[in-house]
C-alpha cells in the first residue's frame, strides 16, 4: 500500500485535500502530519477521523531531526505539502514566521525525502501546493499563466516563492520527482474566520462592522475549496516530474462586490430584510502593499488534464454560507480558542 504524507492535514484546503484522498483513495495510507498552530483543528477532520486508512501525527516541520525520524519510521512513498503560515496580514506583522514555516520547513522535507527516497526518486512524489500570489499583482487586464515570471509582494508570497523555488531546485539538482501547483484564493467549509469570507459571515451574524481594505477594489479569483482539492487529486496522479499547474476558478470578482452578494445570500438565510446586512460595511485602512488583482489563466491544467471548476460561485458562496450557519459549535469554538485549549491537554507530554 502506497503511504502518502499529506502537511497542514488539520488546515482549511489540507483539511479537505486529506478527507478527499481517504476518501476516494482506499489502496493508500493517509498520515496527516500537522503542527496544529492556531489555524489548525482536528474537528475540520471529525467524519474520518476512525478510518483505517488514516493516521494524525502532531509536529511541526521546522524540527529537523522530527521530520527524518518521522520518514525513517514511516517509509512515506510521496509528500503533499500544505503545512504553512497562510495569512497575508500575519506575513506582515511577523515575517520571520513565515520564513521558519514556509522556506525552512519546505526545506527540511525536501531533504528528509531527498534522503529517504534516494535510488527511488522515479516511484516517490514531491507535491508542494502554492499559491497565485507569487506572481505579485496584475492591473487591469491579462491573466497569470505559468509562464508569468515571479514578483511576489508581501513576507506572505516572498516565503512561498522561496519554497517554490526550492522544490524546483532539488528537482533540478537532485532528479527529484516533484510537482507544483499554484492556486487562486479557495473558499467553502472550514475556513478560518481570519480571511475575508467566513470573517465577514461571522460579523454579519453577530451584527458587527464587516471590515473592507481600502476601496474595496481589489480583485480576486475565487475557487470552491473542493474543487482545489480534486485538482491536487489529479495533478498528483499524473504531472509528469518538473510540471507546474495554475487552478484557478475563472472567477474574478472585487472585494466590495463579493461582500454585497454575500449581504443578499446572509439577509436571505437569516431572515434580516433586505440590505440590512450590507449596512455593516466598513471601509478601514488598507492592506499595506496589498496586490490589486490576481487572475489564474488555467487553460493548461483543463487541456491536459481535463479538470474545470464543478460549482458556479453563486450556488458555493450559498453552500458555504449554509454550511457556517450549520456548524455554529465549530465557528463558536474556533473563535472563542476552545479548539485549542482541548489540544494542549490532549497534547501535553507527548
Ligand atoms: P491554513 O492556515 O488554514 O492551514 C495551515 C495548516 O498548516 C494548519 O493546519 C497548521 O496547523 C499547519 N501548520 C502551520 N505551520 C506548521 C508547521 N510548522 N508544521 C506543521 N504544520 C504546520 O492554510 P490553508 O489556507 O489551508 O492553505 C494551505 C496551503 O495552501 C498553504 O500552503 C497555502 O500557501 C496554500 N494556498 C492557500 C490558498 C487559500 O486560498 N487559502 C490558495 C492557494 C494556496
Ligand atoms: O490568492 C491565494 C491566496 O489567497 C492564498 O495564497 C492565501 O493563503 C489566502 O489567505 C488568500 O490570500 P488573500 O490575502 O487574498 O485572502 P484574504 O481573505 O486575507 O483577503 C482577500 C481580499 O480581501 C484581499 O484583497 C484583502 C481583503 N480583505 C481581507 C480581510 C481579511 C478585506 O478587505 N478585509 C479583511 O478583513
Amino acid at each position: 500500500m502506497k503511504k502518502i504524507i499529506i502537511t497542514g492535514g488539520a488546515g482549511f484546503i489540507g483539511s479537505h485535500v486529506v478527507r478527499r484522498f481517504v476518501k476516494s483513495h482506499p489502496e493508500y495510507q493517509i498520515i496527516n502530519l500537522d503542527k496544529l498552530t492556531y489555524a489548525g483543528n482536528l474537528a475540520n477532520l471529525k467524519d474520518i477521523e476512525n478510518e483505517p486508512n488514516y493516521k494524525f501525527v502532531k509536529g511541526d516541520i521546522v524540527d529537523a531531526q522530527f521530520i527524518d525520524e518521522l520518514f525513517g519510521a514511516e517509509q512515506p512513498d510521496a509528500v503533499i505539502h500544505l503545512a504553512a503560515e497562510s495569512h497575508v496580514d500575519r506575513s506582515i506583522a511577523n515575517p520571520l514566521e513565515f520564513v521558519m514555516t514556509n522556506v525552512v520547513g519546505t526545506v527540511n522535507l525536501l531533504n528528509a525525502a531527498r534522503y529517504h527516497w534516494k535510488g527511488r526518486y522515479d516511484e516517490t512524489r514531491f507535491y508542494h501546493v502554492s499559491t497565485d500570489e507569487v506572481y505579485g499583482t496584475l492591473g487591469e487586464d491579462g491573466m497569470f499563466t505559468e509562464e508569468t515570471p515571479y514578483d511576489p509582494h508581501s513576507p506572505y508570497s516572498a516565503s512561498k516563492a522561496s519554497s517554490d523555488h526550492m522544490v524546483r531546485a532539488y528537482q533540478d539538482t537532485y532528479g527529484m520527482n516533484a510537482v507544483i501547483s499554484n492556486c487562486s484564493n479557495n473558499y467553502g467549509s472550514y475556513h478560518f474566520p481570519e480571511k475575508l469570507i467566513p470573517l465577514s459571515i461571522h460579523n454579519i451574524k453577530q451584527n458587527k462592522p464587516i471590515p473592507i481594505y481600502g476601496k474595496g477594489e481589489n480583485v480576486r479569483d475565487w475557487l470552491w475549496v473542493e474543487d482545489h482539492a480534486r485538482a491536487i487529486d489529479v495533478i498528483f496522479h499524473n504531472a509528469k516530474s518538473g510540471d507546474t499547474y495554475n487552478i484557478g476558478g475563472h472567477n474574478e470578482w472585487q472585494n466590495i462586490e463579493l461582500i454585497k452578494l454575500l449581504c443578499e445570500i446572509m439577509d436571505k438565510k437569516l431572515g434580516r430584510e433586505a440590505g440590512t446586512s450590507a449596512q455593516l460595511i466598513t471601509y478601514v485602512t488598507d492592506r499595506a502593499g496589498h496586490d490589486l488583482r490576481y487572475a489564474i489563466d488555467a487553460t493548461k491544467l483543463k487541456n491536459e488534464l481535463g479538470w474545470t471548476p464543478s460549482i458556479t460561485f453563486e450556488e458555493g458562496l450559498e453552500k458555504t454560507v449554509e454550511w457556517y450557519l450549520a456548524n455554529e459549535e465549530w465557528l463558536n469554538d474556533v473563535t472563542s480558542g476552545h479548539y485549542q485549549q482541548y489540544y494542549d491537554e490532549q497534547y501535553t507530554n507527548r
